[in-house]
């Protein structure tokens, strides 16, 4: 089965403009997780779409489904974890107690503030997780990247052309995710903070699926001032 999971599990520390998690802020006529939600139910390969909020936020995000007329029979929410793999970890959980846990099943993860997701991407991260098990959407870097170990003087300057930028969506064999993830120690779990570096520490290929540079990560005003440009004002949307 092919699931998908919006994480919203996080609380928006790094956006300091309101005091609710960034992912319910409005964008156009809608917030930024109902864009999300939206993008993924379109897609009907979908058996199942989760989303894992934030606990104290459950019944907020139900009133904003209310709200928004979105009402799909393979939507379900799980409450996040404490970081952002645990709640992968939790959606993961709720598919093998209430759904399924064949070997076939795959799973398309995707930040819930990345609201320009598209079609393309969607479809291309089911089809590579099918055929290679694991993948990462990304872009080309284009500036070059430096690296400094002491943030003062640069120790390295990678080689650009090898050089990418991570987004999501991140798919994963879910049964292939979850015996990696299970022989991670507890500090290593505190670390990894990327799934996807996860799979490459254990050594497995992870293939490349082309992202958007305007697939962008709401994390900071910044970020939530130039979603809105990306909108362009097109408040239909
Ligand atoms: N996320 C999650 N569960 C967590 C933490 C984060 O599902 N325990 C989700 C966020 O809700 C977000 C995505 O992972 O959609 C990317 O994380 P990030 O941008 O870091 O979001 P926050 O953790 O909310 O932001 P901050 O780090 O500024 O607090």
């Amino acid at each position: 089965m092919i699931f998908g999971a919006v994480l919203a599990g996080g609380v928006g520390s790094r956006m300091k403009l309101a005091d609710i998690p960034k992912q319910f802020l409005p964008l156009g006529k809608k917030p930024i997780i109902i864009h999300t939600v939206e993008k993924f139910l379109a897609n009907d390969r979908f058996d199942y779409v989760y989303v894992g909020i934030n606990g104290d936020w459950v019944l907020y995000f139900e009133d904003l489904l209310k709200k928004y007329g979105v009402n799909d029979p393979r939507l379900k929410i799980v409450a996040g974890g404490s970081d952002r793999n645990s709640t992968i970890m939790n959606v993961i959980d709720d598919i093998n107690t209430n759904i399924s846990d064949s070997d076939d099943d795959v799973i398309i993860t995707h930040d819930a503030v990345r609201p320009f997701l598209t079609t393309r991407i969607i479809n291309q991260n089911i089809d590579g997780v099918i055929k290679y098990g694991m993948c990462d959407t990304v872009i080309s870097a284009t500036d070059t990247i430096v690296v400094s170990e002491d943030g003062e003087y640069i120790s390295e300057v990678p080689p650009r052309d090898k050089q990418y930028q991570g987004q999501t969506p991140q798919s994963f064999n879910i049964n292939l995710l979850k015996k990696l993830y299970s022989e991670l120690t507890d500090k290593q779990k505190a670390e990894l903070t990327d799934a996807c570096k996860i799979c490459t520490l254990a050594g497995k290929k992870v293939r490349l699926i082309e992202g958007e540079v305007y697939n962008i990560k709401i994390t900071t005003v910044s970020d939530y001032k130039i979603a809105q440009s990306i909108l362009g004002g097109n408040l239909s949307d």
